[in-house]
Formats: structure tokens, sequence, C-alpha cells
């Protein structure tokens, strides 16, 4: 993996890793030690609403079954995104390219947030009216099969009705990793 230039977080020393490595408790300090050493791609996980479009920055984001296609995305207890998708049970996964990292930030709330119509974003719709990011690695457009609970997460499992290529590099995808935004190369 190449050298970060991204934010998923704040900065942190590489060197640090072993030290830390003998200091983990399994405890939430340990978990999300743990957990940020989980290379995982980034998606945008979005809806629609009575409101109109919602959508947040995930790196939780798995394929759980082929045949059906069904995804799984965890979202934290008590967020206005856990009660958006129990609302309208209906969810989009955008799979982001390194170059789409300020969708990331902006979903993820470090930047100015998108409005509700997304104003000034590209983006598509498929069968169900979630909005799709047209820069995307791959898309999926899912309906919600199952929500279960797991500790201070809540995690939504969707069957894909749609999916597809976005317009993104499939070379270069967005990966993070010790609390920052990666490429592969
Ligand atoms: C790279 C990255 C990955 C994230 N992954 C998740 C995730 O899997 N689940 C989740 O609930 N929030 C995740 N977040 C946090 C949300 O995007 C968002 O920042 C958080 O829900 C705060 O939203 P708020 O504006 O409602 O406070 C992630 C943020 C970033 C930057």
């Amino acid at each position: 993996m190449s050298e970060i230039v991204g934010r998923a977080g704040g900065p942190r020393d590489l060197g640090q890793l072993a030290e830390d490595s003998a200091a983990l408790q399994a405890d939430v300090d340990g978990a999300r030690w743990l957990r940020r050493h989980m290379a995982a791609g980034a998606a945008i996980v979005s809806t629609v609403t009575n409101g109109g479009f919602r959508a947040t920055t995930v790196n939780t984001c798995i394929s759980t079954s082929l045949d059906p296609p069904q995804f799984l995305v965890s979202i934290e207890r008590d967020s206005q995104m856990e009660d958006w998708l129990l609302q309208s049970a209906v969810f989009g996964i955008s799979v982001l390219p390194w170059s789409e990292q300020f969708a990331a930030d902006q979903f993820a709330g470090f930047t100015p947030l998108a409005s509700s119509t997304f104003r000034g974003i590209d983006y598509f719709t498929s069968v169900t009216g979630a909005p799709l990011l047209t820069r995307c690695l791959a898309w999926a457009d899912c309906r919600l099969v199952q929500n279960v609970l797991t500790g201070d997460h809540r995690c939504f499992v969707g069957e894909a009705v749609g999916l597809g290529r976005g317009q993104g590099d499939p070379a270069q995808p967005l990966v993070t990793y010790v609390s920052r935004y990666r490429s592969l190369h």
C-alpha cells in the first residue's frame, strides 16, 4: 500500500503498531484498535426518505451471500442513519474509488454535508430510488431483508435488486487502514 494522503481520522505512526498490540485490552479501546487494523474498502450507504436522500460513509460493508446477492452494513445504534434505514427499508451501496475521498469525508460529516437533494453530487437511481454515486467503483441497490442489533451497532442485510459498475477506476479502490485512506499502489 502506498503512503496515505486522505483523512479518515487522526494521523498515526505505523511504527507504533507492535507496541500497541502488546497493550491490547478486550474493551472498547481494544476493539477500536483492532477495527482500525482491518483494511477495508470505503463505501457510501444511502437511502431515500420522505425528507429526501440520506447517506453516510462506511467501511463495514461486506458481501454475505451470492445467491441471492446480499450485502451487510453495520450502522451505529441510535444514529440518524439507523432510523432512516429502518424507515425506508431500502439502501444503496456505492463502493468508492481512491478519487472519491472528498465524498467519503462529506458523507462522514467531515466537510459540509450533502443536501437532502444531493445538489452538486453526480448520482443516479436504479430500482429502489436510493441515490448511487456515478463515479463509484461498483454499486448495489438493496431491499432490506434483515436487521440485527449487535451491541452498539445494528447490522442491516439487504438483497440486491440491481447492481453494476460505476465510472470509478477499478485499479484504484479507496481503502481504509489505521485511520487513514490508502490506495493499493
Ligand atoms: C472511513 C469511514 C468509515 C466509517 N464506517 C462507518 C460504519 O461502518 N458504520 C457507521 O455507523 N459509521 C461509520 N463511519 C462514521 C459515519 O460515516 C459518520 O461519520 C458518523 O455516523 C457520524 O455521523 P453524524 O454526522 O450523524 O454524527 C465511518 C466514517 C468514516 C470516515
